[in-house]
């Protein structure tokens, strides 16, 4: 019989009651130290007492409205969020995947409304991820996310990652859009060189082709800046938002140039709860927290700490760990061993990580992780690791 949840998902034998920090706690007290922060959606770390007051306070107030009305929150996340990026405007989403859906159907109506409707291709990147709707699982394409869901949608091309000769290759005069993650996360942390990124705005103003940047995982402060972007020099057309700006609550954003949003007339797009009050109160508050530079230098300087004690865990188990790989608090293990196993064997000694292609496993803490507990973390990977060496 199949069970009241439908079992798409493979999950671990954990429950949690509560969360405090960088903590997650079972209902008998159990405490395990979490390095997935929801997968990088907790930016702020669990129950973070500033985010709770604004939605406690936001809640006894108002909750929804619809946009069918001004919504001062939305407009106030939105003034921050233009006043901290390339951005002119933003369309409010609920997660990553609406917002996919929007950068695509935005880059399309932009050739349209430009007079050329035949340039609807989207060239992306094998081992990418955007999202399970039908845009997303088209865009990143691969067996894993569209065998069986019937036609996909076309238009999309997924070129080998890092091949700048293939997609210059790729760029056609159909050619709308190149969609990548700066740092792709599902597909095992992988950092896009500064170098390439450059090569690739060059290529899109050569072409007039507008680049689409997903920043869903690594954007909101993961990478030591707010936008991963910002590490190459370079900014987009459109970006995709969404995990860490909420903090816990489910909130994504589109970003956006003028130019590239031109074709988003009234009438075009929308969405019933996407910029609701309770959301966009939170995520202002955690914009208000994150994009003060003070905040990004303490998660530069804890990147570095992790990095460096992570760098000595590698070296004491080289029949277990290959390397460490990403960027800021978006951290990345390459394994020799199944990488489930070594999730597993940190559930064991109660630290929480979450697998990734490649036989990676992801370190995506709370943003707001302390010194003692990057050290604490690193002592239950080093038991996990001995633990799967004696077994
Ligand atoms: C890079 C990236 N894009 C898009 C998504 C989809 O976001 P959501 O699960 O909020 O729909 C994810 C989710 O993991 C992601 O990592």
């Amino acid at each position: 019989m199949v069970p009241s949840v439908l079992p798409t998902y493979n999950r671990a034998p954990l429950s949690f009651e509560k969360g405090e920090g960088s903590w997650l706690i079972e209902a008998d007290g159990s405490r395990y130290l979490d390095l997935g922060a929801g997968i990088a959606v907790n930016a702020l770390g669990h129950a973070n007492p500033e985010l709770v007051a604004t939605l406690t306070e936001q809640a006894g107030k108002l909750w929804h409205t619809s946009n069918l009305y001004q919504i001062p929150n939305q407009q106030k996340l939105a003034d921050l969020l233009v006043e901290h990026s390339f951005a002119d405007t933003v369309f409010f989403t609920n997660s990553g995947t609406e917002a996919a859906e929007l950068a695509i159907k935005m880059a399309r109506k932009y050739w349209y409304e430009k007079g050329q409707p035949e340039r609807i291709g989207i060239l992306t990147f094998e081992g990418s991820f955007h999202g399970r709707s039908t845009g997303a699982i088209a865009a990143a394409g691969g067996d894993k996310m569209t065998k069986g869901f019937g036609p996909l949608m076309p238009g999309f091309t997924q070129l080998p990652f890092g091949d700048l000769d293939a997609l210059k290759a790729a760029i056609g005069p159909e050619t709308a859009a190149i969609l990548l993650e700066p740092v792709v996360g599902e597909g095992g942390i992988k950092v896009w060189p500064d170098a390439a990124l450059k090569a690739i705005r060059a290529l899109c103003d050569e072409t007039g082709t507008l680049l689409i940047l997903d920043e869903v995982q690594c954007g909101v402060g993961r990478t030591g800046k707010l936008f991963a972007h910002e590490w190459a020099g370079i900014t987009p057309d459109i970006m995709m938002v969404a995990k860490g700006i909420g903090g816990g609550f489910p909130l994504g954003a589109v970003l956006a140039t003028e130019d590239a949003a031109s074709g988003m007339t009234a009438g075009t797009h929308g969405s019933t709860y996407g910029g609701n009050p309770l959301g966009c109160a939170v995520g202002a508050k955690v914009m208000e927290i994150v994009a003060d530079p003070a905040f990004l230098d303490e998660v530069n300087r804890k990147a570095g700490l992790f990095r460096q004690k992570l760098e000595g865990l590698i070296a004491a188990h080289p029949e277990v760990f290959e390397e460490v790989r990403g960027l800021g608090l978006m951290l990345g293990i390459k394994c020799k061993v199944p990488n489930v196993d070594l999730v597993k064997a940190g559930y064991a000694e109660h630290v929480l990580t979450v697998p990734a292609a490649e036989n990676v496993i992801r370190l995506l803490p709370a943003l707001t992780i302390s010194d003692d507990e990057i050290a604490e973390a690193v002592t239950r990977l080093d038991r996990a690791a001995t633990a799967i060496e004696a077994a």
